[in-house]
């Protein structure tokens, strides 16, 4: 699969992530905030960012995923993540994302995750891409419907997060309602 290109938007730059964002990612991601909403390390110790990088780079090399840093068109501030973790054999991906707390509620997480699902779907013709967020995340349940994705249900007790069980809520779409949702006149998946 060749590297992911960038995805430009209204207000974002969505490109590849570089060596020089583990700073950013690092202060950003290290929140509790956006750690509970994920499964982000949290402590988020020095040199984890650098990890993180090389192993998502190693992954888009293999063909197995793609990441994006979210960056603002004004000025490149590096703001949080969007990326998709592909299995090739079913045509499937998982989207994650997550932004730095001072960035929230403007819409940016929507306008990311718009551009990321007609890049899935058009650029890597996936047949399905879906997104689980923990109970309780209402914000990213919000986002996942205000782009079209469709609740699939909810699987209880999936996972352990800070010692507790807790349920997934799962949000699909499928190429096709991406496609009829769309239409075929946006190149780069900001409508
Ligand atoms: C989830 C997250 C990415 C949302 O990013 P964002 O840029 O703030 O999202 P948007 O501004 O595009 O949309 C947020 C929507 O949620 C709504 N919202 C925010 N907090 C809410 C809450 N506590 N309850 C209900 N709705 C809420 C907003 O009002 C908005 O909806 P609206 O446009 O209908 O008003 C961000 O909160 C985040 O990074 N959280 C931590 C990490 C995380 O949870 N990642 C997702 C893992 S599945």
């Amino acid at each position: 699969m060749p590297d992911a290109p960038s995805l430009k938007t209204t207000r974002l730059l969505l490109r590849p992530f570089q060596p020089s964002d583990a700073a950013g990612i690092q202060r950003l991601a290290g929140t509790k905030e956006v750690a509970v909403g994920t499964f982000l390390p949290h402590p988020y110790d020095h040199g984890m960012a650098e990890q993180w990088i090389a192993d998502r780079q190693r992954a888009s090399d293999e063909g197995i995923a793609v990441s994006f840093a979210i960056t603002l068109v004004d000025d490149a501030t590096f703001i949080g993540s969007i990326g998709l973790d592909i299995v090739p054999i079913h045509r499937h991906a998982r989207l994650s994302y997550w932004l730095g707390v001072p960035y929230w509620n403007r819409g940016y997480a929507t306008e990311a995750l718009r551009a990321v699902l007609g890049y899935g779907f058009r650029q890597l013709n996936l047949h399905r891409i879906y997104s689980p967020h923990f109970e309780g995340n209402a914000a990213s349940g919000r986002v996942l419907q205000k782009v079209g994705m469709r609740y699939e249900g909810r699987m209880r007790a999936h996972y352990i997060r800070f010692d507790r069980f807790v349920d997934l809520e799962l949000y699909g779409m499928l190429q096709q309602e991406f496609t009829e949702r769309t239409g075929k006149t946006s190149t780069d998946g900001t409508r």
